[in-house]
């Protein structure tokens, strides 16, 4: 299958799915306001900014913006999204395929031609610190292992050849840096801008540390990532990105970043404050800039989701037999909060998936469990379960917030980002609850004739 952007985006084109705008808009403010104004109406469509303000590459959005974008991408349907990352991101594919001339090596620009400012990076929202680049993904490898590593990082314009870079969700970027500084040395990073939605997915996925990332895209592929050869640092990077910056996050440097709009809804100015100095930049003919709308945007959120829904799948599919599905809501930043749905066969089964999912993921602050007959991807359901399910002094288990580890963007943390839990089991005993009201079957289908009268 393609592994490039624009065969994905050419294919949503022809579909309908995307929508261009052509006449010129402001860096500053425009393309995120349009953005959450289709928030609002709760429409999705990747969007072209065909001309920004003084910058020759167009801006591209919402390529990731909702569950039908990553659903194309692995070529299944929106509600299979999340298992089908499952069980795909566990057959991993080691090898990757080189590709000797990268489309990004049409131009090169080194040392003193570097000029971020040459990129249309927006300004999102009037709190922040300036223009952030919010798509990019720092690709980096372990000083130790030599495992690579890719994921998302808020980026916020500096200089001419410097970004300030936040390493806040202390996973394996933070954990390779610090090793890195450990030994007095840079961290040789690239940030890849314009990929497949099949690398932002699995750019998310929780990989022990001394493996690579590659190896579980090749597997959400089904075949071996395309890599190439960077030229200042020993990286290979997403062969078809649009733009690349080649460089290396400085050791022992720190430097204010921030504030900056977070997909919690909330202003952060919480960040570990690296700088990344930028040696290189390339990109390909006619490149194209994709911006993710910061914020709490579908586009921030999604992927966030379903990689989560995805990963605590995984680990419940380790120790409990009947799982339904798992959601990690729009309401909670896609992050926060985990609806879990199962069989119960056994009780004690819903604290055994509570532990299971706290285990997988510090992100998580609550889990729910509930029946099978609950859909989760309907708030409105698992809060009926709630209400009529749950004895709070039986169902509730909390886990206090000095034990904890939190979400450094979460504002209700404390000053160590420690944050409490809570599971909750709002789940039937196995036997002796009050039958749920159901409608029979038969006379449901004979009914369907009386429903002309209702038009
Ligand atoms: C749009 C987006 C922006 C993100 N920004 C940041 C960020 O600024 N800093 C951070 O540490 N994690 C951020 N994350 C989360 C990381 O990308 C994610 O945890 C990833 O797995 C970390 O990669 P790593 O394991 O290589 O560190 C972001 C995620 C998304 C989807």
């Amino acid at each position: 299958m393609s592994q490039d952007l624009r065969d994905f985006l050419k294919k949503a084109e022809a579909n309908g799915f995307v929508r261009h705008v052509s006449e010129e808009v402001k860096r500053e403010y425009e393309i995120t306001t349009l953005m959450m104004d289709l928030e609002k109406e709760q429409r999705h469509p990747i969007v072209c900014f065909d001309q920004v303000e003084g910058s020759a590459f167009p801006v591209v959005t919402n390529v990731i913006g909702c569950r039908e974008r990553f659903a194309e991408g692995l070529g299944v349907g929106p509600a299979e999204v999340a298992s089908a990352y499952a069980s795909r991101i566990k057959n991993r594919i080691e090898e990757v395929e080189v590709v000797e001339n990268p489309p990004f090596a049409a131009h090169c620009l080194q040392g003193d031609e570097v000029n971020l400012y040459d990129l249309p990076i927006p300004t999102h929202f009037p709190i922040d610190a300036g223009p952030y680049v919010t798509s990019g993904l720092c690709v980096a490898k372990d000083p130790e292992s030599g495992a690579e590593t890719l994921g998302f990082h808020r980026m916020q314009l500096k200089g001419k050849n410097k970004l300030g870079i936040s390493l806040h969700s202390r996973q394996r970027l933070w954990e390779y840096f610090r090793r890195s500084e450990e030994r007095g040395e840079n961290l040789k990073a690239a940030i890849v801008i314009g990929v497949h939605p099949n690398i932002s997915l699995g750019s998310m996925a929780l990989v022990p540390y001394d493996q690579g990332k590659y190896g579980a895209i090749g597997g959400l592929f089904g075949e071996p990532l395309k890599v190439a050869n960077c030229l200042t640092a020993d990286l290979r990077v997403p062969a078809y990105a649009e733009i690349v910056l080649e460089g290396e996050i400085l050791a022992e440097v720190r430097e204010k970043e921030g504030p900056f709009a977070e997909f919690t809804n909330y202003a952060c100015f919480r960040s570990t404050e690296n700088v990344f100095q930028v040696n290189a930049i390339r990109y390909r003919e006619k490149a194209f800039y994709h911006d993710i709308t910061p914020g709490m945007s579908s586009e921030h959120i999604t992927v966030v989701a379903v990689q989560r829904e995805g990963d605590v799948l995984n680990a419940l599919h380790q120790t409990l037999p009947n799982i339904k599905a798992v959601h990690a809501p729009f309401s909670a930043c896609g992050l926060f909060h985990c609806y879990i749905s199962m069989k119960k066969i056994a009780e004690g089964q819903p604290q055994q998936a509570i532990y299971a999912a706290f285990a997988v993921d510090h992100n998580i602050k609550m889990v729910v469990v509930v029946d099978e007959d609950v859909d989760v991807f309907n708030e409105a359901e698992v809060l009926w379960a709630l209400a009529t399910r749950l004895q709070a002094d039986k169902g509730v288990t909390i886990l206090p917030q000095h034990l904890g580890m939190g979400v450094t963007l979460d504002p209700s943390t404390d000053e160590l980002s420690r944050s409490s839990k809570m599971g909750i089991d709002a789940t039937k005993p196995l036997a002796g609850f009050a039958p749920k009201i159901e409608i029979d079957a038969e006379v449901e289908q004979a009914v369907s004739r009386l429903h002309k009268y209702m038009k």
